[in-house]
């Protein structure tokens, strides 16, 4: 596909985060939202007529659809697998809702279709790619804090009505880790650039019996240690703090924001230097990764180096291996 061409998205799934997505793509000028699917005809023509979309198609029609390159995935968790693997099955490039798949052996065969049949695949891990996260990347890579050694995260808040339904249901493999969890979890990942070799976890789960509260520990081949915990009914902070051998970092309102503040010294107490930093990120913070897929698609790459599909398994291992140890997994699996 050459770059004067519009890259045609479609969408499964006329829920909440699909209307964010349908905004960003009136945004990005060279790609367009031709159709959205619901298992709902009524919800899917509801989504299109509130967000200008021109056609409105069951699953099997969306993927049967010439004219779409690659379907958005913002279903609930557990229908990641069967909507992403429909839509490669049918020659499809797809971007997945995080976390990308319930488990590793899911995010393993998609991977392994896609690179089969040379489609695109990509979590949207969006928060990757905002301008705010890319200057963290930076700052951190240029050593400016010397060899990071700590992070410590929180990242909780009482979840929303709108998503509560979804997060509180094992049916539709709710819990925190697979939910808000992923994202300090990916977060330390990327800026890492390595994936964590010890891992110990803790956990509580709600009545329902999703976790609710859950806390990480992890050691990277680099010697980094972690501190996260998350939860979707507590208030948290809601700050990452990055210590280096030479400073520390910053990082409130994680993991979206636009702010941080480096305080350098020189290997003792004294604080030398502090310096805040802002970049500013568009309020639809969701064009930076369509831009991404769109670049991608159009230069004929199958994956993002931002997030890399084996980073995306790998991840998905680490939330495996602490689910094991907490004896939790979903009804269907
Ligand atoms: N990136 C972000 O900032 C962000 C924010 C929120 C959510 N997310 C992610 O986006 C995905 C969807 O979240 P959401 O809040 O948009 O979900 P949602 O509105 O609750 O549901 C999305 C779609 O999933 C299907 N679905 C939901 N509940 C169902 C049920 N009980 N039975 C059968 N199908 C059901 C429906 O698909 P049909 O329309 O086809 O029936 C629904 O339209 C998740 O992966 C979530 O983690 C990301």
């Amino acid at each position: 596909m050459d770059n004067t061409q519009k890259v045609k998205w479609g969408i499964i799934g006329a829920g909440n985060i699909a209307k964010k997505m349908a905004n960003a793509l009136k945004i990005v000028p060279n790609c367009q939202l031709c159709a959205v699917a619901s298992k709902t005809t009524s919800k899917a023509r509801m989504f299109a007529d509130e967000n200008g979309v021109e056609n409105v198609y069951s699953y099997q029609e969306i993927v049967n659809s010439r004219e779409i390159d690659v379907i958005y995935v913002a279903t609930t968790h557990n229908f990641h697998f069967d909507n992403a693997r429909l839509a490669l099955e049918h020659g499809k490039h797809v971007l997945i809702e995080k976390s990308f798949t319930v488990n590793a052996k899911e995010a393993r065969e998609l991977v392994r279709i896609a690179r089969e049949k040379n489609l695109f695949l990509m979590e949207a891990i969006w928060t990757r790619f905002l301008p705010s996260m890319k200057m963290l990347k930076n700052k951190i890579t240029n050593h400016e804090i010397g060899d990071v050694k700590q992070f410590n995260i929180s990242f909780g808040g009482f979840v929303g009505t709108e998503y509560e339904k979804r997060l509180k249901d094992p049916a539709l493999a709710g819990g925190v880790t697979l939910d808000m969890g992923i994202y300090p979890i990916s977060f330390v990942c990327y800026l890492l650039g390595e994936l964590p070799t010890d891992i110990k976890s803790m956990t509580r789960f709600s009545d329902l019996g999703v976790d609710e509260i859950s806390n990480y520990m992890f050691r990277f081949p680099s010697g980094c240690l972690t501190n996260i915990c998350t939860s979707y009914n507590l208030k948290m902070t809601n700050e990452a703090i990055i210590y280096g051998t030479k400073g520390f970092i910053t990082f409130p309102q994680f993991s979206t924001g636009q702010q941080f503040t480096i305080y350098k010294h020189e290997g003792t107490n004294d604080i030398k230097d502090t310096i805040e930093v802002l970049e500013n990120n568009h309020d639809n913070g969701f064009i930076y990764q369509v831009e991404e897929v769109a670049r991608c698609i159009q230069e004929g790459k199958l994956e993002s180096k931002i997030i890399p599909l084996n980073e995306t398994i790998g991840i998905m291992e680490v939330m495996d291996k602490m689910r094991g140890e907490w004896g939790f997994s979903y009804p269907f699996e």
